[in-house]
């Protein structure tokens, strides 16, 4: 994993906003073009409107006009593996393949590589919907 992706996703983590679970978390995805794109979560007093990092992030690489996920950084905290949740694993998945590497870190740094495909097998995307349509 490039230090700069894990830089960004670091320095995101650090600006989260998590005032109700106190759980931190930063992510970085390196779009197609080779831009680095970084979001945080950002929670929110009716708890189910939080934003996790990973969905933040994917906000800003579209609104710069990619749409081309190559590899993805997610930083928290605690001893365990900091995994996307089920929700960002299907909202990497419309910008993203099977190979696409996540790299889960802790603070210190990677502590594993997945892929998309390990986390999310025999996926849903947007290939089953513009492929075929009745
Ligand atoms: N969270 C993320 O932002 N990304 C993950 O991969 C796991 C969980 C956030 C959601 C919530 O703000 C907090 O972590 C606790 O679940």
């Amino acid at each position: 994993m490039d230090e700069k992706l894990f830089a960004r996703a670091l320095d995101a983590k650090q600006r989260a906003y998590a005032p109700y679970s106190n759980f931190a978390v930063g992510a970085a995805i390196r779009g197609a073009g080779g831009k680095i794109y970084a979001g945080c979560n950002v929670e929110n007093a009716a708890y189910p409107q939080g934003c996790c990092a990973e969905a933040s992030a994917i906000s800003a690489m579209v609104l710069d006009g990619e749409q081309t996920i190559s590899e993805i950084c997610v930083v928290g905290g605690g001893e365990l593996l900091v995994t996307p949740c089920g929700g960002c694993r299907q909202r990497i998945r419309e910008f993203a393949s099977d190979n696409t590497p996540i790299y889960i870190c802790g603070p210190d740094g990677l502590r594993k590589t997945l892929s998309l495909g390990e986390l999310l097998p025999l996926s849903f995307g947007p290939e089953n919907i513009l492929d075929k349509k009745d």
